[in-house]
């Protein structure tokens, strides 16, 4: 093993998270290559600074003028726009999430959090924990309705399982006794866990009660010596409809919640800040336990991780963003009418939903946030309704496991929602009453 990762294991020795690490990421490290040297002859190198691979003149790379010309004149320099990023991601854009983060999290001010790290979107993200932090052969606890990608990348990727208990408990809230048992009934002294609200397919965020009781029954597992590794999958964060969803996301619980939890934030500016190609995504850590040097050294086995696949991450789409947070005009106003328009569409579908009610076919989940909503196919074959739907009505929606249809009523007009949703309902009537 090299010995810069030998160093920061030795340094993560004492930290719950020394413990999550998969055989990859007790071997990560960040190397004192040509990104870590050229780094230092940025500073130093005012001579001739001849370090990285990268075409410049008078200080700026050269460019495509057809790409540059697209940009308007004055907002950014071809470096912003055309040189690698820096490893870790724009400091700036890092610094501005991270107090946006807290902004919008309340619970997280004084609560110490590593400075968020740039990845290649969320998935990269989520990709980047299983690398690091799902050893194969273990098991990680997600409730029964998630979204898919999660199979290909703890499955498929790194080799785990993924342990499934029924999302919804009796009451139609959140299953919080299942999740508890399911963590407890893991097969050795480190649990994994990840949770996604706004969830993806549901459309559900826990009440803030059911949150704390989350938490809760999280460090009362916690409690009984087992060491969690909490990841919080914010996806969709900021779009609550409704007054007793809780707005924050579960990391600002989690990030002191207890010696033995390990809370980490997978979060994006894809939905975020409505940049869906963008591919800007952010990693951050947190436990109660955590020293600055903790995070220091998982900072660089994370770093270590993404040097080792993409390189480092999109610059362009970093520059936009921070300027667009930092300086523009329309910024607060375009996510607002963004937030108006889905909380209409919400509202409209759960009109549309209520005509129905009682219509044994289809079951709708309860939902009150972000992007979807979902059928329970009660026992029939959502891949049948979904492909009727596709060729007797030119309607598209996504089949869930079978069991379940996904409307991601984000991507529909206000004005075709009740028809779409009456639709739906008569389809199924079709095709199983
Ligand atoms: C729950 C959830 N997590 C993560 C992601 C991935 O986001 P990104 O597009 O930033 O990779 C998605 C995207 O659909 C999602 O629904």
């Amino acid at each position: 093993m090299n010995s810069l990762a030998i160093e920061l294991n030795e340094i993560l020795k004492d930290s719950v998270a020394y413990g999550f690490l998969s055989p990859i990421g007790q071997r990560m490290y960040f190397p004192k290559g040509i990104v870590a040297q050229s780094d230092e002859a940025k500073e130093k190198a005012k001579r001739y600074n001849a370090t990285v691979g990268l075409a410049t003149s008078k200080g700026e790379p050269f460019y495509l003028s057809d790409i540059y010309s697209s940009f308007k004149d004055g907002i950014f320099r071809p470096s912003q726009i055309f040189s690698y990023a820096p490893g870790g991601g724009n400091k700036e854009l890092r610094a501005l999430w991270k107090s946006m983060m807290e902004k919008k999290n309340p619970h997280l001010a004084g609560k110490k959090t590593s400075v968020p790290i740039v990845t290649g979107g969320l998935t990269h993200a989520i990709s980047l924990i299983a690398d690091l932090f799902v050893a194969p052969g273990s098991e990680v606890v997600c409730p029964d309705l998630f979204w898919d990608n999660y199979d290909l990348v703890f499955t498929d990727l790194a080799n785990a399982q993924l342990k499934l208990f029924s999302f919804y408990g009796e009451n139609g809230g959140f299953n919080t006794e299942g999740m508890k048992k399911a963590l407890m009934e893991t097969k050795d002294d480190y649990a994994r866990i990840i949770l996604n609200f706004p969830n993806n397919p549901t459309g559900y965020t826990p009440s803030h009660e059911e949150a704390l009781a989350i938490v809760e029954a999280v460090k009362e597992v916690a409690d009984t010596g087992k060491k969690i590794l909490v990841i919080s999958d914010d996806a969709y964060f900021g779009l609550f409809f409704e007054e007793e969803t809780e707005p924050e996301s579960l990391f600002s619980y989690f990030a002191d919640a207890h010696e033995n939890i390990f809370a980490i934030k997978g979060d994006a500016a894809t939905k975020e800040e409505m940049v869906w190609g963008f591919r800007v995504g952010f990693i951050t850590y947190a436990s109660k336990g955590f020293t600055d040097a903790h995070i220091d050294a998982l900072t660089k086995k994370t770093l270590g991780a993404i040097r080792c696949t993409v390189s480092n991450c999109d610059m362009p789409g970093q520059s936009l963003i921070l300027n667009a947070m930092k300086n523009g005009a329309s910024y607060e106003k375009d996510k607002q009418t963004l937030f108006d328009e889905m909380k209409r569409r919400y509202n409209a579908v759960h009109q549309a939903v209520s005509r129905h009610e009682g219509e044994s076919c289809l079951t709708p989940y309860p939902f009150n946030s972000g992007y979807f909503m979902a059928f329970n196919t009660n026992g029939h074959d959502a891949e049948e309704l979904r492909k009727y739907l596709l060729d007797k009505y030119q309607i598209g929606a996504i089949n869930i496991m079978g069991r379940t249809l996904r409307l991601a009523y984000c991507s529909v007009e206000l004005e075709g929602l009740e028809e779409l949703v009456d639709t739906i309902y008569k389809a199924a009537g079709e095709l199983w009453s």
